[in-house]
């Protein structure tokens, strides 16, 4: 399996091989707390402060006598952590004779997929927990869909409270069986199933006794001696963390090591100019070093004098990252508010950041089933299969093979939260063979020609608060001046080109998206573009002034109160709202977000169209697009 092949990512940044990182998948129902706790206990490893605190069961048995209860006392630690993290993924460490682990400890429930997600980006193992009376459930196909989605590949199956169920073999092999058929559908080659007993302690850290069938490894012992593979098997990748230099003319690039290490004199490529060099220098605090491996931070100084920017990557030019601008990627969804393909999302994808959007959404899977369901945004812990497009060509690897390179983040543009994380499947080529054509009568030919400077006048307001008639009066005015200028508005164009779309929000968002292209087009052609659309989001506008340049781009907001519209009411739209008879309607039941900083803020009716109109040619003068 290429995973496999691929290496644990502990390994791959250059963890010691005694480290093991996994992840617990269960809820507390299912004996999940207990099952850590009797973990800790047992390879003694509570720290004993905790153990102090922890209050003394009394529901355990007799095996558990004068132990503390185990589930609250991880449930304790838990809760220390739980103030004010996004994602909340616990991590305790703890180590033995033998190795030292790593628990990403997340809760089971729908409504935590996204923590789930995150613990197991990391892990190398997954544990998935089973009630044996309850056996195989919807949530147990959900864990492990979700840890195979993020790269799991070895599993263990805790058939956890054999006790209740008799240390019965029978219903062992009945829960093994079942589970068999989950992890052929998801591609999860290698399942160690474990009977046991969290609550007694059978076979957890010590071989049970009350089930003498079971001849198969304890869980500590097996977690403390199962493989992980080397870290070598990856290539050599070194995604640039910031640029080092000073004023000796000193210039190296930092970063961390990942996949197979790096030696003085050899050839590397760098992406994505792809021009190709050889390691001078591997500068550390400590001195110079001859080669570096995974996971090892060092400042790379090249022969050659290539340029390199932060957010580079350095990489063995034998098995050289894929560069593309579209790719295919699972996304997990993190954020309140949904996911819309054609919104600009930033995404970090290794030390580089670039802007990138959802083209297209393919399906959201339902984890419970397996099913793939169409869908037009993500909600909250939705997990996405989608087309990604980037506003430039990004190196990567798929995240079958790298988890590091070939994972990102979303971060919203505005508050910069992140608001997914993504898993890259393959390169989109498509895009790949088309070049931008350049044509010798151009925009600024085009605009000397009609002896003006192009521009994009962008009306934003609610439905009736008097875009278009302050747009028609400005076009009068410019054409009377003899500037040559177009009109996009909502209502007219919404009967052509966007005649497919609706009023959801993603529909306005894509609404709003080729307008942006369309008016950048005319400004392209030497226009001066007004365009008067509600546009109701922020990430939408500051797409449009990003894609047309802020020089020339003018955002008016046209703000008249919605109690003012209502009352104006020119299509009886808002009537048709108000009596259920319109859905999604703009300051009803769909938002509205002003404008932080327009260029120019008209507020009607205190603004006559006569003064709105004087002082949007009032800006275009200042700006020197009309004299
Ligand atoms: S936008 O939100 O996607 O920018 P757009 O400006 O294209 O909207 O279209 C708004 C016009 O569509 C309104 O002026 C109104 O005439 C009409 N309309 C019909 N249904 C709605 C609705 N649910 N919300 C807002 N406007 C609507």
């Amino acid at each position: 399996m290429a995973a496999a092949s691929a290496g644990t990512p502990a390994a791959r940044r250059g963890e010691q091989s005694d480290m093991l990182r996994f992840i617990t998948c269960g809820s507390v129902d299912d004996g999940k707390s207990t099952l850590i706790g009797r973990l800790l206990f047992d390879a003694k490893v509570i720290p004993e402060d905790h153990l102090a605190a922890a209050p003394r069961s009394d529901h355990a048995g007799p095996a558990a006598d004068g132990m503390p209860d185990l589930a609250q006392l991880i449930d304790g630690l838990q809760a220390e952590r739980e103030q004010g993290i996004t994602i909340d993924v616990g991590y305790r460490f703890f180590a033995t004779a033998q190795r030292r682990f790593i628990v990403a400890d997340t809760p089971g429930h729908e409504q935590y997929t996204r923590n789930m997600a995150t613990g197991a980006s990391t892990a190398d193992l997954a544990i998935i927990l089973v009630d044996a009376r309850k056996g195989v459930l919807r949530q147990t196909y959900r864990h492990s869909a979700i840890v195979a989605l993020m790269g799991v590949r070895t599993i263990v199956l805790a058939v956890n409270k054999m006790d209740l169920v008799g240390n019965a073999k029978g219903r062992f092999d009945e829960i093994v069986a079942a589970y068999g058929e989950i992890a052929d559908k998801l591609g999860l080659a290698s399942v160690t199933a474990i009977p046991l007993s969290a609550l007694q302690g059978d076979n957890v850290a010590i071989a049970s006794t009350a089930m003498p069938w079971y001849g198969g490894p304890t869980l500590l012992h097996h977690l403390e001696t199962v493989s992980t593979a080397s870290a070598t098997a990856q290539p050599f990748r070194f995604p640039v963390q910031w640029i080092n230099r000073d004023a000796s003319g000193f210039r190296g690039y930092a970063g961390t090591v990942l996949g197979a290490g790096v030696a003085a004199g050899e050839e590397i490529v760098v992406l994505p100019s792809g021009r190709r060099g050889h390691v001078d220098r591997i500068v550390t605090w400590e001195g110079d070093l001859l080669r570096a491996d995974a996971g090892q931070a060092v400042t790379l100084t090249l022969a050659e004098p290539i340029d390199i920017a932060r957010g580079d990557m350095i990489a063995s030019p034998q098995q050289s990252p894929i560069l593309a601008d579209q790719f295919a990627a699972h996304l997990v969804w993190m954020d309140e508010t949904p996911m819309l393909p054609g919104r600009p999302y930033l995404m970090q994808l290794g030390t580089a950041t670039v802007g990138a959007t959802v083209s297209e959404l393919k399906h959201v899977l339902d984890v419970e089933s397996g099913m793939q369901k169409a869908a037009k945004q993500l909600v909250l812990n939705d997990i996405g299969f989608a087309n990604f497009s980037l506003d430039r060509p990004m190196p990567f690897d798929a995240y079958e093979e790298n988890r590091e390179t070939g994972s990102f983040i979303l971060i919203d543009r505005l508050d910069n939260a992140t608001v997914g994380a993504g898993m890259i499947r393959f390169p989109l080529r498509r895009a790949s063979n088309l070049t931008w054509q350049d044509f010798t009568v151009d925009k600024k030919a085009r605009a000397a020609l009609k002896g003006q400077r192009p521009a994009v006048l962008w009306f934003t307001g609610l439905s009736g608060a008097g875009k278009s008639t302050i747009a028609d009066g400005v076009e009068r005015r410019l054409h009377a001046l003899g500037r040559h200028t177009y009109t996009l508005d909502g209502d007219n164009v919404r009967h052509g080109l966007n005649r497919d779309l609706g009023f959801t929000d993603a529909d306005r968002v894509e609404n709003i998206r080729r307008v942006v292209e369309t008016a950048r087009l005319f400004a392209d052609a030497g226009l001066i573009v007004l365009v008067s659309f509600i546009s109701p989001f922020r990430a939408e506008r500051q797409l449009a002034r990003d894609r047309v340049g802020a020089e020339e781009f003018l955002e008016i907001f046209v703000d008249t109160s919605l109690a003012e519209c209502e009352r104006r009411d020119p299509k009886g739209l808002y009537r048709k709202a108000r009596a259920g008879q319109l859905a999604n309607f703009t300051g009803i039941d769909s938002a509205y977000e002003p404008p932080a900083h327009p260029e120019l803020h008209l507020r009607t009716p205190d603004h006559s169209v006569e003064q709105a109109t004087d002082l949007i040619l009032d800006a275009l003068r200042r700006r020197g697009i009309i004299d």
